[in-house]
């Protein structure tokens, strides 16, 4: 939490999470030990659990199915909470229907082409599960996974290390790719995700997460009034299957131009060819920082109605901004009301679409002996 901290935990403490009577060990700074409930069974009787945690004013609620983000609740400038990501309040859905709803992805986030690639001189063969692509992993992805979850107080920071092994060949993927996961709330109420994987064969990897944002609260209709900023000069037009096709696009003067803030809505509705395609934004940003050894700002999501804001940090050279395109007012949130079109969005910290197939975008290769290390930083404030 960036601004009036101390009134929001003081207000987090008297709203009386009941966390800490459950289970929880209250620390100090205010960090309580994560709190573990029974959240639904899948078909085969595996019980799926759902964890919460609150730290600095974020009230964090995480399931072990696919590392669900089920809801993250933040305080406005008036110290009124709201769940601000999109989700189900039952396991039903997520398993059936979800459009990865606040879930880990992997082993790669967004299209690969055709579900193809060369490594190493060996063809390999992905499962298929958007038309032609590879989208998120294929059709069980790391969102369709049950991850063993260990909860942890460190210092002021309350969090869960989420693991998940993914054999050989799952997906089409090659080797053994071990992964954790990490969530920390820290002190401040930052949502903080650190990614790490390694691998007993070369493979492929681009692990990010799909929390769909309505800073509104989720079920509160339009994210088209959101101001968002995204710091980049370029980003990745694709095809027909949106699918980069490797150039590296100026934003100026087009609708992608994120540089300066700008209401979502305000372009959303150009015929420009690339939205027509995608029905909305569904593109790769190229981030001019680039990669980077540590975190760096990328991206400044705000609601002028609440006063909500989320930036976003990370160490990956792209981003994904998806206005939730493909929502329909099918699926019905917590809240009781549906989704539809532009309901929510995403902001998917990544390497780029296609990598894979794209030698001169950055390399998403990670050989045995290496470990694959990325962090993303959520900064709420109001
Ligand atoms: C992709 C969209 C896709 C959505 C699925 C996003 O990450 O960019 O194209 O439809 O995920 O929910």
């Amino acid at each position: 939490m960036e601004l009036s901290r101390r009134t929001v935990i003081a207000g987090a403490a008297a709203a009386g999470v009941t966390a800490a009577t459950v289970g929880g060990t209250a620390h100090a700074t205010g960090g309580r030990k994560p709190v573990k409930t029974l959240f639904g069974k899948l078909a085969d009787g595996t019980k799926v659990y759902r964890w919460s945690l609150e730290n600095g004013g974020t009230r964090l609620k995480v399931l072990s199915w696919g590392g669900v983000v089920q809801s993250l609740e933040i305080p406005d400038r008036r110290g009124r909470y709201a769940n601000v990501s999109a989700g189900f309040d039952n396991l039903e859905d997520y398993v059936a229907k979800t459009p990865y709803f606040g879930a880990l992805i992997g082993r790669y986030g967004n299209r690969i082409g055709k579900g193809k690639f060369t490594l190493d001189g060996k063809n390999y063969q992905l499962s298929v599960n958007d038309g032609e692509q590879s989208l998120h992993g294929g059709t069980q992805g790391f969102d369709k996974r049950v991850w063993d979850v260990e909860p942890f107080v460190k210092g002021s920071d309350v969090g869960l290390h989420l693991y998940y092994t993914s054999v050989d060949g799952e997906m089409g993927y090659p080797g053994t790719l071990k992964t954790k996961v990490t969530y920390t709330l820290t002190r401040h109420g930052d949502w903080r995700i650190d990614y790490e994987a390694t691998t007993d064969k070369a493979t492929v990897v681009n692990l990010t997460s799909h929390v769909y944002w309505n800073l509104a609260g989720e079920g509160s209709g339009t994210i088209e009034d959101h101001e968002l900023q995204i710091a980049a000069s370029r980003y990745t037009p694709t095809d027909a299957g949106l699918i980069p096709t490797g150039e590296l696009a100026k934003v100026a003067g087009t609708p992608f131009d994120f540089s300066r803030t700008k209401p979502i809505g305000r372009d959303i509705r150009t015929s420009h060819p690339q939205l027509v395609t995608a029905k909305g934004f569904d593109h790769n940003w190229v981030l001019d920082k680039g990669i980077t050894a540590r975190p760096e700002h990328v991206a400044t999501l705000r609601d002028p109605a609440s006063g909500r804001t989320l930036k976003i940090a990370t160490n990956e050279p792209g981003l994904q901004f998806y206005s939730g395109n493909f929502l329909d007012g099918t699926l019905t949130g917590p809240s009781g009301r549906t989704y539809r079109q532009g309901d929510a969005l995403c902001l998917e910290t990544q390497h780029f679409p296609d990598s894979p197939n794209k030698p001169k975008f950055p390399s998403t290769v990670l050989r045995p002996g290496q470990t694959y290390r990325t962090t993303t930083i959520h900064t709420f404030g109001c």
